[in-house]
Formats: C-alpha cells, structure tokens, sequence
C-alpha cells in the first residue's frame, strides 16, 4: 500500500505560527487595528494576501494598491527576520521521527503549503530532503480553503486523491483536505479542528499503530 502523506508547514513542522502572529499584530498595529487570538485562528492556512484583506477589514480600513503592497513587505520582511534564526530544533515534536517512519515504510511525502516562504524554511531546519514533492503558495492560484495545494501535491506523487493524508493545524486547510477527498488529520485544539477526521494535540499523541492502519488502509 503506497499513501501520500501531505503535510502543511507552518505550525505541523515548525512552530512559525507564532512568527506569522508575532509579525502580523505588529504590522496591524501599527495602522491602529488589533486582533485577538481567536480572530488569528482566521489567518492560519491562508494567503499572505487574503490575511491583510482580513485584517483590514476587522479594522474597516481601505487601502491602496500600492499602500497595501507596500505592508505585505513589511510584515514579510518582519517575519523573515524570525526565520532567519532559526535552526532544526524548532521543529515541532516528533516530526522527524513520523517523517522517518514514513520513508522508511516507503510512503510518499509531499509539502501542501500556502506560504511563499516555505523552502527556505525547510531548508533551514534540514528537513528539504525529506519531501518527494513541494507544492507551496508560489505554486497555486486559489488559497485554501481551495483544495487545489493538495490536489496538485497528489498529482505530483503521482496518486489518487483518495489515497491521501493531510496533516493540517489550520481550519482552512482541513477544510481544504475534506474537499479534495483526503483523509483530514488535524493538528492542534479539538474545538478548533472539528471538521478534521481524527485530531492529535501533535504528533508525540499519534501511535505507529495509527500510522500503520492509514497505510494499510484500515484507519480511513
Ligand atoms: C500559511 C500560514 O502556511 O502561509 C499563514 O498558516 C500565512 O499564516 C501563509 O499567511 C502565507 O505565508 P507567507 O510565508 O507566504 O507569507
Ligand atoms: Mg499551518
């Protein structure tokens, strides 16, 4: 049984969740908006564009095209000054270890990412070599909760999409799995996550067992 395992980036492999909201709070800030937690759940798994289109419109601001350019910059700049230290023990816990399960059962392993950063991402915490396949926001026209991140990643692996998992830490992105007919796993708080078929706080809480029947097929 070969099953193409997708996972998304920020916050399932490493933890730059909280330099995406650390960089975003300080740029809405900046133009006199703030947003809580809660509305941060929001801006997981979606566009670079579509999270200031939010954020201006939590603060009924309007900008122009070139002011708006203008801020991506700067939030992205912010956020790169995050990434740029770091190093492979920011991956999140057990990552390494279910990537190396994985290839060792000889699965298949893609990248379904929205973000524009996510080589160099990967490449900084050693973990680039790991991927069969990268699909990343470079690569696709409609954001998630558009399935098309996955759906070009099963392509890519050369499988069906119904023999495909996706781990997801965000609600767009599961949501985004489910419509590509993948086996959703989400990652992170069970309120939050819902809509995935099987939630884990993170991977330390996922037995090889569990592993083992996605491959096989008798976990679906
Ligand atoms: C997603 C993040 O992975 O990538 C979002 O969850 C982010 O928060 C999006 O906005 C785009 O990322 P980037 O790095 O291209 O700005
Ligand atoms: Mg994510």
């Amino acid at each position: 049984h070969k099953k193409g395992f997708i996972f998304d980036l920020d916050g399932v492999i490493v933890d730059t969740a909280k330099y995406h909201f650390l960089a975003w709070k300080k740029l809405a800030n900046s133009i006199g908006v703030d947003f809580s937690e809660v509305q941060n759940e929001q801006l997981k798994g979606v566009s670079r564009v579509r999270s200031l289109e939010k954020i201006l419109a939590w603060g009924n601001k309007t900008l122009s095209e070139d002011e708006f350019m203008k801020l991506m910059g700067l939030k992205n700049d912010d956020y790169l000054s995050y990434i740029n230290k770091m190093d492979a023990s920011e991956i999140l816990p057990d990552v390494s270890k279910t990537l190396d399960f994985l290839i060792e059962k000889k699965q298949a392993i893609a990248l379904g990412s929205a973000s524009k950063n996510a080589t160099p991402i990967l490449q900084k915490v050693n973990l680039f070599h790991k991927f069969q396949a990268i699909v990343d926001g470079n690569d696709v026209s409609k954001a998630k909760p558009d399935p098309e991140v996955f759906l070009i990643g099963a392509k890519l692996l050369d499988l069906k999409p119904e023999d495909c998992i996706v781990f997801e830490d965000s609600v767009a992105g599961v949501q985004a799995a489910n419509v590509a007919n993948m086996i959703s796993i989400g990652i992170g708080e069970k309120d939050v996550l819902h809509e995935a078929d099987y939630i884990f706080k993170d991977f330390t809480e996922m037995s090889p067992a569990f592993l083992e029947g996605l491959i096989s097929g008798t976990v679906k």
